[in-house]
């Protein structure tokens, strides 16, 4: 599928729920936001059947992601379904990694490739206040896990927050010197309520490479990946910085996002969503109503220039 400035779209990042065990303070607000009525969640059946849709339009990869989507029932069902769909080369899936212990192998056998696991902080304390409530260990416990069952390669998205875990930088990025782990840094972007807090704790990912001058750049093996990785001299792992902000990627963009209520989102930063459940029910042809919606995809997100956009993280799954 190409859109209209001629960016192959291959990638679908599918947000299952809107639901999450944890409250992180980047992603809503401190009460929590207003849950979708199950109802209005896209049923397994019909993710099944735009799936289908998205596939024969080119879609190779597919990341699941949520809220936390580990808390969908039906997530094992789920991987199965997409998994017997043999043009899906990547089939990853975002995770907090509390539920990964319990998880991970049945994960695995059902056809999941790998995760990516979130996490902020490696001091407890710190991780607890930060999500409101998390508890480090279970996550450590579901790297290994994960590690163990083989969802490999695993990489770790730390969100990096000013004042918080900027001085952890060095110590996640030892973590890649003798394991084969991946290791990314993500810019805190002002995204749904929290925006406002995150514009003031936001940290350029400059920072990690004036922190620790000694990682070098490693070339691309994906032009699409909006991570730019370093390593190490002697690392097994690698070293991401996602730069959304001080430096975009969208010009090699090739990703779509599904919301877990059926709507089409073409960039994460835009509120121009395309009810594709309504279309499913209104017996349209999806093909034909995804690749007329993709070709609308804009060139470039706009923050700090428009203003930012209303849906929390939560309900889009990054
Ligand atoms: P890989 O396939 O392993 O490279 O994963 P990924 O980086 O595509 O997915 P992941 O869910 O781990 O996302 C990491 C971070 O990158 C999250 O904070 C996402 O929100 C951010 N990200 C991914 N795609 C985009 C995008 O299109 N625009 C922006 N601004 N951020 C994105
Ligand atoms: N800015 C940057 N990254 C974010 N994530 C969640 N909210 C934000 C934000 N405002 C990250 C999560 C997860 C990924 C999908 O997105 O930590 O790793
Ligand atoms: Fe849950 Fe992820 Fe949002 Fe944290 S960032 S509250 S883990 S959805």
């Amino acid at each position: 599928m190409i859109d209209g400035y001629g960016r192959k779209i291959n990638y679908l990042r599918l947000s299952i729920t809107d639901r999450c065990n944890l409250r992180c303070q980047y992603c809503m607000p401190e009460e929590g936001v207003e849950k979708l009525k199950h109802s209005d969640i896209l049923s397994l059946e019909e993710i099944d059947k735009m799936v289908e849709s998205f596939v024969s339009l080119g879609i190779d990869k597919i990341r699941i992601t949520g809220g936390e989507p580990l808390v969908r029932h039906g997530i094992v069902s789920l991987v199965e379904m997409i998994h017997k769909h043999p043009e899906i080369k990547d089939l990853a899936l975002t995770t907090n990694g509390l539920l990964l212990k319990k998880m991970a192998k049945s994960l695995k056998d059902a056809g999941l490739d790998r995760v990516n696991i979130s996490i902020d902080s490696l001091k407890p304390e710190k991780y607890f206040q930060m999500t409101r409530g998390g508890v480090l260990g279970n996550v450590l416990e579901g790297i290994e896990e994960a590690k163990r069952v083989g969802l490999t390669p695993i990489k770790l998205n730390v969100v990096i927050i000013g004042g918080f875990n900027d001085d952890e930088i060095e110590d996640f990025v030892r973590m890649t010197e003798d394991e084969a782990i991946d290791v990314r840094f993500i810019e805190l972007m002002p995204i749904g309520e929290v925006a406002k807090w995150s514009i003031k704790n936001y940290v350029p990912n400059t920072a990690v490479l004036d922190k620790v001058p000694e990682l070098v750049p490693v070339e691309s093996k994906d032009p699409a990946s909006p991570a730019k990785y370093y390593k190490l001299p002697n690392g097994k792992g690698k070293v991401g910085l996602i730069s959304p902000i001080s430096c975009k990627f969208c010009t090699n963009c090739n990703r779509i996002r599904l919301t877990s209520e059926g709507k089409l989102k073409y960039c994460l930063h835009s509120d121009i969503e395309f009810d594709l459940k309504k279309a499913l029910e209104d017996q349209l042809d999806l093909t034909t109503y995804i690749q007329q919606s993709v070709l609308k995809k804009p060139l470039e997100h706009e923050i700090g220039k428009a203003s930012t956009v209303a849906r929390n993280m939560v309900q889009v799954g990054g």
